[in-house]
């Protein structure tokens, strides 16, 4: 079988890449990614010595580049997890969200179609190719905020609020149209917060490992009260592929592991943890900024509470009984565990950071925290 993984070159992708080739010996796997801040060959630079595996630069966007895959490759399943994914970014500039999200997700969409298609049946609909499949990586931002209790199932009409949840709900849309218009073989996966290892440290947890390694403030939006259902990446990665392989053509299914946070209880996780773990393997202190033997300074007090986001949605919770009870999928990774297996990989991986970092991170971070 062959893959094009779009945006494995990004958090989820590569854990997926590094996922597929684990997990499955006859597989081909082209990965198409532009390598936009958020992209970084680096995180598959050793997955990319496997010849199973190639990569591609291009936008998905682009028809050449995307038809030239499709000419080269035998494609059978598109999963695509290239995305413009941060929401603060879609605060501050909507339309690349626009862009990519929907219209790259349209093309892929387009160009899988044609190369897919084996003729038309006697309504006039397109027959495709046994074995093919496009899945999009969608979000559980779609259905909007959730007040203290309820959770969202795959029937919760959408009502996304941010820029960047209305762009993954209109390319959710446009998936869905291609699925009913043309009857091709689509599934959906709306997963919640993930966290792991390759986590671009503009989001919540990498940020908080990245300033507390640095000796910086801790920006907590808001009163820190809003809440996430955070799941082990990998546990995201086994959900798409069981989805791929197994899941019910037109699908939509939830993914989450029903482990709801709030966020001030993942930074002071996040500081108690990596504390501890300074303590009990002093090795790690060399990824600590400032030198010396005292980490008393590694305390709640690093916490600052910041200006609001803009609309920010106050709870996401799955109700992941669908992919459960159809395709036997649960997150087999437990909270305290995946926090310290991340917190570790952070800790023993700090070239990986400065690598992605080293661009334009330092004024992402000054526009985004400076005056708030
Ligand atoms: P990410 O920002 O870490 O990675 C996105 C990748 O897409 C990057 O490698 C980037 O270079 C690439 N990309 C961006 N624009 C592109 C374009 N025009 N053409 C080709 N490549 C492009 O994102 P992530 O956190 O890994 O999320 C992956 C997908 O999963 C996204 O679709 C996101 O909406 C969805 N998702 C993320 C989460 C989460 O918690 N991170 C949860 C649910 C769903
Ligand atoms: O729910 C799935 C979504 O999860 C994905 O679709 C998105 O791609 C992904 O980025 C993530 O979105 P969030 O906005 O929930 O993630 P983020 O890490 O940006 O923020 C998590 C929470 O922490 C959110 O309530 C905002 C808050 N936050 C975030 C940052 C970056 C802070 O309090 N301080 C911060 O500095």
């Amino acid at each position: 079988m062959t893959y094009l993984v779009t945006g494995g070159a990004g958090f989820i992708g590569a854990n997926f890449v590094k996922y597929l080739l684990k997990k499955h010996p006859d597989i081909q796997i082209v990965v198409l990614d532009d390598l936009t801040y958020a992209g970084n060959l680096g995180t598959i630079k050793e997955d990319l010595k496997d010849p199973r595996l190639t990569f591609v630069k291009g936008d998905i966007k682009d028809r050449k580049v995307v038809t030239e895959i499709f000419e080269k490759y035998p494609i059978n399943y598109v999963v695509n997890f290239a995305a413009e994914s941060h929401v603060d970014r879609s605060i501050e500039n909507p339309q690349v969200f626009l862009e990519t999200n929907i219209l790259g997700t349209q093309n892929l969409l387009d160009v899988a179609k044609k190369y897919w298609t084996t003729g038309k049946d006697a309504h006039g609909y397109p027959t495709y190719k046994n074995g093919v499949k496009y899945l999009q990586v969608s979000t559980d931002e779609v259905y909007g905020s959730l007040g203290a209790t309820g959770y969202f199932t795959e029937t919760t009409p959408l009502d996304p609020r941010s820029p960047y949840s209305a762009s993954k709900t209109g390319a959710d849309l446009i998936v869905k149209a291609y699925g009913e218009t043309y009857k091709m073989p689509v599934n959906i996966t709306r997963c919640s917060n993930n966290y792991g290892p390759y986590h671009f440290p503009e989001k919540l947890i990498p940020l908080i490992i990245k300033n507390i390694l640095e000796g910086k403030q801790l920006p907590v939006y808001g009163d820190g009260s809003n809440v996430r259902d955070w799941l082990y990446v990998e546990d995201h990665c086994k959900a798409i592929d069981a989805v791929v392989l197994q899941g019910k053509v037109g699908e939509v299914y939830n993914v989450g592991g029903h482990n709801e946070k709030k966020n001030i209880e993942i930074v002071k996780l996040t500081i108690s943890t990596i504390k501890r773990l300074l303590e009990e393997t002093p090795a790690y202190r060399k990824a600590l900024k400032k030198t010396g033997d005292d980490i008393s300074w590694i305390n709640e007090s690093l916490i600052t509470y910041v200006t609001d986001r803009l609309g920010h949605d106050q709870r996401y919770a799955i109700d992941p009984t669908k992919i459960t009870n159809e395709l036997g999928w649960y997150p087999e990774t437990r909270f305290e565990d995946g926090i310290v297996k991340t917190i570790r990989w952070y800790l023993e991986n700090q070239d990986w950071v400065k690598e992605v970092t080293s661009g334009d991170y330092q004024k992402y971070y000054e526009q985004m925290y400076g005056n708030r």
